[in-house]
């Protein structure tokens, strides 16, 4: 009776504490996906879409594809806002667009992509098993924050060429402030560690790209010491034409970033109006271009970036820049 009440115990403990910690822990290469890398690897960024259900679509359809004529891209990344007040349906159809063209494509979430009729979770979960030209993996219940956490290897002669690291830069904090929300100190670890591991595997340290849609505090101090002629901080290109609209609170990934010797480029959205890039300690920030008229924007500003990674690892930038006029 005695054992039989112990082994009675034991089994329920063992189910209560499986079902109070489902949170999952990934092996690193579980999130890599893998292409090959092609000579001078093009990267078109679209970036801030907000398309809604009201829009008409099939007009920012037309608008998105002088862009992407224009790019001829071998990777398109959305880099956050891609919808605001949309439905299922209309992601649906947005995602199709993308996916005709042919070319593999990926997303990062924005601030606004939870203000619509699914989740942020539905939406991680659709593209994950999208298939197709659809490049994106989210490990749902992993122990990393966010819904878009993951990494794209461009091969060349089985190593790593280069790695784009999607990162979620997540959506508003009520906590300890409110406003726009920060990359989590997990996924500064993930980071660290998908970049000590990809170091391991190559034997190198793998230049690497990060895409996510709000930009890191650093930003600001970019911009500032670059206007100042501070050595540290180059203006590359493009204008400021709004304020710079990073999180309150800095949780170090840039400082990793800098220490980890990897990343030399790192790309948002969010800010419409700007379109600059300044290499800063070593490191490119820089915007997208805004890639439709659907919420605030100059008429002048609207199109895509390019990125291109030369076979020597180089990057040089085009801008594409396009009206509505052009597709009414
Ligand atoms: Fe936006």
């Amino acid at each position: 009776m005695k054992s039989k009440l112990t082994s009675l115990f034991f089994a329920t403990f063992l189910l209560l504490a499986s079902c109070g910690n489902n949170r999952i822990v990934p092996e690193t290469k579980d999130y890599f996906i893998e292409i090959p890398y092609q000579n001078n690897f093009r990267i078109l960024q679209l970036t801030d879409l907000h398309i809604s259900d009201k829009d008409d679509q099939d007009l920012h359809y037309r608008f998105i594809d002088l862009t992407i004529m224009d790019a001829n891209p071998h990777l398109i990344v959305v880099t956050g806002d891609i919808f605001t007040f949309a439905s299922k349906s209309t992601a649906k159809r947005l995602f199709n667009y993308l996916d005709s063209h042919g070319v593999p494509w990926t997303v990062t979430f924005g601030n606004h992509d939870e203000q619509c009729n699914f989740s942020i979770n539905w939406l991680a979960q659709y593209l994950s098993n999208y298939g197709s030209n659809c490049l994106f993996k989210d490990i749902a219940n992993d122990n990393v924050y966010g819904n878009c956490n993951f990494v794209i290897n461009l091969k060349k002669d089985n190593a790593v060429h280069e790695q784009i690291i999607i990162m979620d830069s997540n959506r508003y904090n009520f906590g300890s402030y409110f406003g726009y929300d920060y990359i989590k100190q997990d996924q500064i670890e993930w980071y660290e560690k998908i970049v000590n591991y990809t170091t391991e595997q190559n034997g190198s340290v793998v230049p690497s790209i990060i895409y996510c849609h709000i930009p890191i505090p650093e930003m600001n101090e970019a911009w500032e010491k670059s206007q100042k002629g501070d050595p540290d901080a180059v203006h590359e290109f493009g204008e400021k034409r709004e304020k710079i609209c990073p999180p309150d609170y800095n949780s170090g990934l840039f400082d990793m970033m800098v220490s980890l010797g990897s990343t030399r480029a790192m790309f948002f959205g969010h800010d419409h109006l700007n379109n600059f890039c300044v290499t800063y300690k070593g490191i490119s920030l820089g915007y997208g271009i805004t890639s439709t008229n659907r919420f605030y924007h100059d008429e002048n500003l609207i199109g895509g970036q390019v990125v291109v990674i030369h076979d020597d690892h180089s990057l040089t930038y085009e801008q594409y820049y396009h009206s509505y006029d052009e597709v009414r």
